[in-house]
C-alpha cells in the first residue's frame, strides 16, 4: 500500500526552461497519425487525417432509423394466416432471424470488446463507435421483428447453438474475435499486427461482407414478391448499414495495408485466401439448408454463383485476385438495393408502380 513515507519524488525540475515540452503534451500533427501503434494521442479527433473514415462516420449518422419506425402490422397478419406462405417460406424467415439474433450482437462485442482498442486513428475510432451503436439498433431490429410475429424466442435466440449450419459459421468467425479480445493481447510486432489485420478481414470481409447476404437475399426477395414487407423493409436498413460497415472496414484493412506494407506477405496472402474459400463454402451450405428446395424463384446452387462473385469482389478490393474468376451476379437487383437512395415507402413505391405501370415483373 502506498503511504506517505514512501518515495514519490516528483521528478526534477527542468533546470533548462527552453526543454521541449514531454511527449504527451506535444500538439497533433497529422502526418504522425497511424491506423495502428500510433504514438498521437488518440483523444484529439482533429487534424484530420482519415478525411474518409469522418465522412463514413457523417454518413451513417445521416441514415439513422429505429426499427420500431416500421410497421409490421401487414407482417402478422401474413404470419398468422396459415395460408399466408409456405413451409418453405417460413423456414427462410426462422433460420434468417436464427442467424441474426445473435450475429450483430458478435459484431458489437467484436468491435467494442476487440477491435477498437486496437485502432489509433480518431477518426475511425469515431466511425467504430457509431457502427457498434447501428450493430445494437439491428439486433434490436431482429428481436422486434421476433416479438411482432410471437416467435418461439428461446428457439431463435438459441439458434446459433441448435442449427448446425448457423453454428458452424459463428465458430468459424469466434477464435478471431477471442484472438484480439485477450487482454494479454497487444499489437506492435508482425505477428500480432497480423493477427489483428487477420480479423479486420474476417469481419469486414467474410462476416460483413459474406455472411449476410444469403439471409439478406432471401428476406428482400420475399419483400419483392409483397410477402414480409415489414421485415424486408428493416432488412433493406440494415443492409444499407452493412454496406457502409464492410466498405469502412475495406478502407481500414486498405489505409493499414499501406502504412505496414510488410504484413501482406505472400503466406499471409494464401491465409486469407484460404479463409475466403471456406467462408464460401460454410455460406453456401447455409443457403442449401435454409432452402431444401427452389423457394421465390431461388435455389440454393443459384447462391454458389452469387457467393463466389461476392468473395471475387472483397478479394479484389483488399488487393487480392479474384478466387473464381468471371463470376457473374445471379441476383442483380440485390445490388440495385444496396446502391438505391433509400425511400421510406420502398416496397410501398415498388408496388405501386407495379400496379400503375404493369411492365416491371419480380423475376
Ligand atoms: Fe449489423
Ligand atoms: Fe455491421
Amino acid at each position: 500500500m502506498l503511504t506517505f513515507d514512501d518515495d514519490i519524488t516528483p521528478s526534477a525540475p527542468a533546470t533548462d526552461a527552453q526543454a521541449p515540452a514531454p511527449q504527451t503534451f506535444k500538439r497533433v500533427n497529422a502526418a504522425d497519425k497511424r491506423i495502428i501503434n500510433a504514438k498521437t494521442d488518440v483523444n484529439q479527433l482533429v487534424p484530420f487525417k482519415y478525411k474518409w473514415a469522418w465522412e463514413k462516420y457523417l454518413a451513417t449518422c445521416a441514415n439513422h432509423w429505429m426499427p420500431q419506425e416500421v410497421n409490421m402490422t401487414r407482417d402478422i397478419a401474413l404470419w398468422k394466416d396459415p395460408n399466408g406462405l409456405t413451409e418453405d417460406e417460413r423456414r427462410i424467415v426462422k433460420r434468417n432471424l436464427g442467424f441474426f439474433v445473435t450475429a450483430d450482437s458478435l459484431a458489437a462485442n467484436n468491435i467494442v470488446l476487440g477491435t477498437y482498442r486496437h485502432i489509433t486513428a480518431p477518426e475511425c475510432r469515431q466511425f467504430l463507435l457509431r457502427q457498434a451503436f447501428e450493430e445494437a439498433i439491428h439486433t434490436h431490429a431482429y428481436q422486434y421483428i421476433v416479438e411482432s410475429l410471437g416467435l418461439d424466442e428461446a428457439e431463435i435466440f438459441n439458434a446459433y447453438n441448435e442449427i448446425k449450419s448457423i453454428r458452424d459459421k459463428d465458430e468459424f468467425l469466434i477464435p478471431y474475435i477471442e484472438a484480439i479480445m485477450d487482454p494479454n493481447f497487444h499489437t506492435g510486432t508482425p505477428e500480432t499486427d497480423q493477427t489483428l489485420l487477420k480479423s479486420l478481414i474476417v469481419f469486414a470481409c467474410l462476416m460483413e461482407g459474406l455472411f449476410f447476404y444469403v439471409g439478406f437475399t432471401q428476406i428482400l426477395a420475399l419483400g419483392r414478391q409483397n410477402k414480409m414487407t415489414g421485415a424486408a423493409e428493416q432488412y433493406q436498413y440494415i443492409l444499407r448499414d452493412e454496406s457502409m460497415h464492410c466498405n469502412f472496414g475495406i478502407d481500414l484493412i486498405n489505409q493499414l495495408k499501406l502504412e505496414n506494407p510488410h504484413l501482406w506477405t505472400s503466406e499471409f496472402k494464401e491465409e486469407i485466401k484460404a479463409l475466403f474459400m471456406h467462408a464460401v463454402e460454410l455460406e453456401y451450405r447455409y443457403a442449401e439448408d435454409t432452402m431444401p428446395r427452389g423457394v421465390l424463384g431461388m435455389n440454393a446452387s443459384m447462391f454458389k454463383g452469387y457467393l463466389r462473385y461476392i468473395a471475387n469482389r472483397r478479394a479484389t478490393q483488399i488487393g487480392l485476385e479474384e478466387l473464381f474468376p468471371g463470376e457473374e451476379n445471379p441476383f442483380p437487383w440485390m445490388s440495385e438495393m444496396i446502391d438505391l437512395k433509400k425511400e421510406r415507402n420502398f416496397f410501398e413505391t415498388r408496388v405501386i408502380e407495379y400496379q400503375t405501370g404493369g411492365a416491371l415483373s419480380w423475376d
